[in-house]
């Protein structure tokens, strides 16, 4: 879409919404634009009737205007005229909804039913991300191939969550304890912003995500190089790094390949290196960045679940080093 400098260009370019960039999102960017034209009409129909409804009494000034009484015409008029338009909005909506809806198709494996291709879960405050067919796992960060249209199992670990891309899809509530499906789907290669949209806590506001479109080649080689296990550092502050980290705490909550780190409660950082931000968003994903995270995470997202370890200078940098080697 196309973008001069108009007030109807500056609303569009403000709100993703109104820069679709997936058969759902510009099936729902209609529907919204259809209802806005029609309410339009019907608002200047109904304006522009008082208004002449205020130039003739004013001119007739104190006589009374002609009375009528019981018009059968004028009555089913105005019967039937919002009826069509109510159903016709109806049907519309209607169309727009069989067309998004991902319908669950029965599946014999329960954990990654139904054929979804991708299953996300929503932790108090991020997003894990699994690949049914290669098994990757990722967090806060979802890689689709352009063009093709993926089904996505949405769960929540916790409280309820909403998983919101809207350049690409419809919003949809990941529920403890239920699942839902949406259609992931995105015409071309880039990034589109994600957002939880539904309120679930203190960090709500940083349980950001991004979509990464690929190209159906540079997507097989993002999974490719998730799929293969970071070497074990050779010495020096990374080595150091991995000690502190497989000896800490870090071990109870996080994953790492290769390591006997295989816990599930925050998230998998296999290749933690090659993300681009962290904590949901709320700081980039640099060395620097990440010290400033390891230091004290309450500092940049208070009240989540990654306490404040304490560490030392020397420790930080260990575990930084060790960290920046999983790619
Ligand atoms: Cu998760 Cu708001």
């Amino acid at each position: 879409m196309q973008f001069g400098s108009s007030p109807i260009s500056v609303v569009a370019s403000t709100f993703p919404v109104f820069q679709p960039a997936s058969p759902q999102a510009r099936a729902i960017h209609d529907l919204f634009i259809e209802v806005l034209v029609i309410s339009g009409v019907i608002f200047a129909i109904v304006a522009g009737l008082i208004v002449i409804a205020l130039v003739r009494g004013r001119k007739l000034a104190a006589q009374l205007p002609k009375q009528e009484f019981g018009s059968h015409k004028a009555e089913i008029a105005w019967m039937v005229g919002p009826v069509i338009v109510v159903l016709w909005i109806a049907a519309i909506t209607a169309k727009l909804i069989l067309t998004l809806n991902a319908f669950p198709k029965a599946h014999p494996d329960r954990e990654m039913q139904a054929d979804a291709q991708l299953l996300v879960t929503g932790h108090q405050w991020w997003w894990e991300v699994q690949y049914a067919e290669s098994g990757v796992i990722a967090a806060n960060e979802v890689h689709i191939p352009a063009g093709k249209k993926i089904r996505v199992l949405l769960r929540s670990d916790d409280v309820i969550h909403c998983f919101w891309v809207p350049r690409l899809a419809r919003k949809m509530d990941c529920v403890p304890g239920r699942d839902n499906y949406i259609w992931l789907q995105a015409s071309e290669p880039g990034v589109y912003q994600g957002r939880c949209a539904e309120y679930c806590g203190t960090q709500h506001a940083w349980m950001n995500f991004k979509v990464y479109v690929h190209t159906p080649a540079d997507f097989d080689k993002w999974v490719a190089g998730h799929l293969v296990v970071p070497p074990p550092p050779a010495g020096g502050l990374a080595e150091a790094g991995k000690d502190l980290f497989l000896t800490a705490t870090c071990v109870d909550c996080h994953t790492i390949q290769g390591t006997p780190a295989q816990a599930m409660i925050g998230p998998d950082l296999t290749h933690l290196a090659a993300r681009h931000e962290l904590g949901g968003g709320v700081i980039k994903n640099t060395p620097e960045d990440l010290k400033t995270w390891l230091r004290n995470p309450q500092a940049l997202k208070p009240g989540c679940k990654m306490p404040n370890f304490k560490l030392d200078d020397q420790q930080l940098q260990q575990l930084v080093a060790y960290l920046e080697t999983l790619r």
